[in-house]
Protein backbone atom coordinates (compact mmCIF):
# COMPACT_ATOMS: atom_id res chain seq x y z
CA UNK A 1 0.00 0.00 0.00
CA UNK A 2 1.06 3.39 -0.98
CA UNK A 3 2.75 5.13 2.31
CA UNK A 4 0.81 8.61 1.54
CA UNK A 5 -2.72 8.60 2.13
CA UNK A 6 -4.94 12.05 1.81
CA UNK A 7 -8.14 12.64 3.26
CA UNK A 8 -11.53 13.62 1.76
CA UNK A 9 -14.41 14.76 3.30
CA UNK A 10 -17.70 14.12 1.03
CA UNK A 11 -20.23 16.89 1.27
CA UNK A 12 -23.40 16.39 2.51
CA UNK A 13 -22.83 12.79 3.47
CA UNK A 14 -20.36 14.11 5.48
CA UNK A 15 -17.95 11.14 5.59
CA UNK A 16 -14.45 10.85 5.17
CA UNK A 17 -12.50 8.39 3.24
CA UNK A 18 -8.67 8.28 2.23
CA UNK A 19 -6.64 8.02 -1.14
CA UNK A 20 -3.45 7.45 -2.26
CA UNK A 21 -1.70 9.99 -4.68
CA UNK A 22 -2.00 7.61 -7.80
CA UNK A 23 -6.00 6.48 -7.58
CA UNK A 24 -8.46 9.17 -8.99
CA UNK A 25 -11.10 10.11 -6.58
CA UNK A 26 -13.95 8.65 -8.67
CA UNK A 27 -12.17 5.43 -8.36
CA UNK A 28 -11.61 5.60 -4.33
CA UNK A 29 -15.00 7.04 -4.13
CA UNK A 30 -16.83 3.87 -5.74
CA UNK A 31 -14.49 1.73 -3.35
CA UNK A 32 -16.55 3.11 -0.52
CA UNK A 33 -19.93 2.22 -2.22
CA UNK A 34 -20.40 5.98 -3.70
CA UNK A 35 -21.24 5.77 -6.68
CA UNK A 36 -21.37 8.91 -8.92
CA UNK A 37 -23.26 9.11 -12.89
CA UNK A 38 -20.98 8.00 -15.34
CA UNK A 39 -21.66 6.09 -18.92
CA UNK A 40 -17.59 6.60 -19.28
CA UNK A 41 -16.35 3.97 -16.58
CA UNK A 42 -14.29 6.93 -16.28
CA UNK A 43 -12.37 7.40 -19.10
CA UNK A 44 -13.23 11.37 -19.41
CA UNK A 45 -15.91 10.94 -21.94
CA UNK A 46 -19.14 11.81 -20.64
CA UNK A 47 -18.19 14.98 -18.35
CA UNK A 48 -21.27 13.06 -15.40
CA UNK A 49 -18.98 12.43 -12.65
CA UNK A 50 -18.69 16.17 -11.77
CA UNK A 51 -17.47 16.88 -7.61
CA UNK A 52 -17.14 20.29 -6.32
CA UNK A 53 -13.91 21.03 -5.04
CA UNK A 54 -15.12 23.11 -1.22
CA UNK A 55 -11.42 22.99 0.16
CA UNK A 56 -8.25 22.37 -0.35
CA UNK A 57 -7.87 23.49 -4.25
CA UNK A 58 -4.10 23.52 -3.28
CA UNK A 59 -3.79 19.71 -3.53
CA UNK A 60 -5.64 19.09 -6.48
CA UNK A 61 -3.80 17.85 -10.04
CA UNK A 62 -4.20 20.11 -13.02
CA UNK A 63 -7.04 19.95 -15.18
CA UNK A 64 -5.75 17.81 -18.67
CA UNK A 65 -6.99 18.46 -21.63
CA UNK A 66 -9.45 16.56 -21.96
CA UNK A 67 -11.02 17.25 -19.02
CA UNK A 68 -10.88 21.05 -20.00
CA UNK A 69 -12.78 19.70 -23.18
CA UNK A 70 -15.95 18.65 -21.18
CA UNK A 71 -15.82 21.32 -18.41
CA UNK A 72 -14.09 24.60 -20.18
CA UNK A 73 -12.16 26.91 -18.50
CA UNK A 74 -13.94 27.87 -15.43
CA UNK A 75 -13.08 25.95 -12.59
CA UNK A 76 -12.48 29.50 -10.89
CA UNK A 77 -16.28 29.83 -11.11
CA UNK A 78 -18.01 26.23 -10.64
CA UNK A 79 -15.70 24.92 -8.65
CA UNK A 80 -16.18 21.69 -10.51
CA UNK A 81 -13.76 18.85 -11.67
CA UNK A 82 -14.51 15.04 -12.98
CA UNK A 83 -13.77 12.92 -10.66
CA UNK A 84 -12.65 10.60 -12.38
CA UNK A 85 -9.26 12.69 -13.45
CA UNK A 86 -8.74 14.05 -10.22
CA UNK A 87 -5.84 13.14 -8.02
CA UNK A 88 -4.26 14.71 -4.50
CA UNK A 89 -1.68 15.36 -2.60
CA UNK A 90 -3.30 16.87 0.38
CA UNK A 91 -6.68 17.01 2.40
CA UNK A 92 -9.83 18.22 0.49
CA UNK A 93 -13.06 18.51 0.93
CA UNK A 94 -15.96 17.37 -1.89
CA UNK A 95 -19.77 18.04 -2.28
CA UNK A 96 -21.21 15.56 -4.58
CA UNK A 97 -24.44 15.75 -6.44
CA UNK A 98 -27.56 14.34 -5.16
CA UNK A 99 -28.48 11.25 -6.91
S1 LIG B 1 -16.77 8.99 -15.56
FE1 LIG B 1 -17.19 9.81 -17.52
S2 LIG B 1 -16.04 11.63 -17.49
FE2 LIG B 1 -15.62 10.78 -15.55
Amino acid sequence: MPDKLHKIKILPLNKEIWIDEITDVREALLKEGIKLKSICGGYSQCGMCKVKIIEGKEFISEIKFLEKGLLGNVFHITKERLSCQLYIKGDITIEIPNN
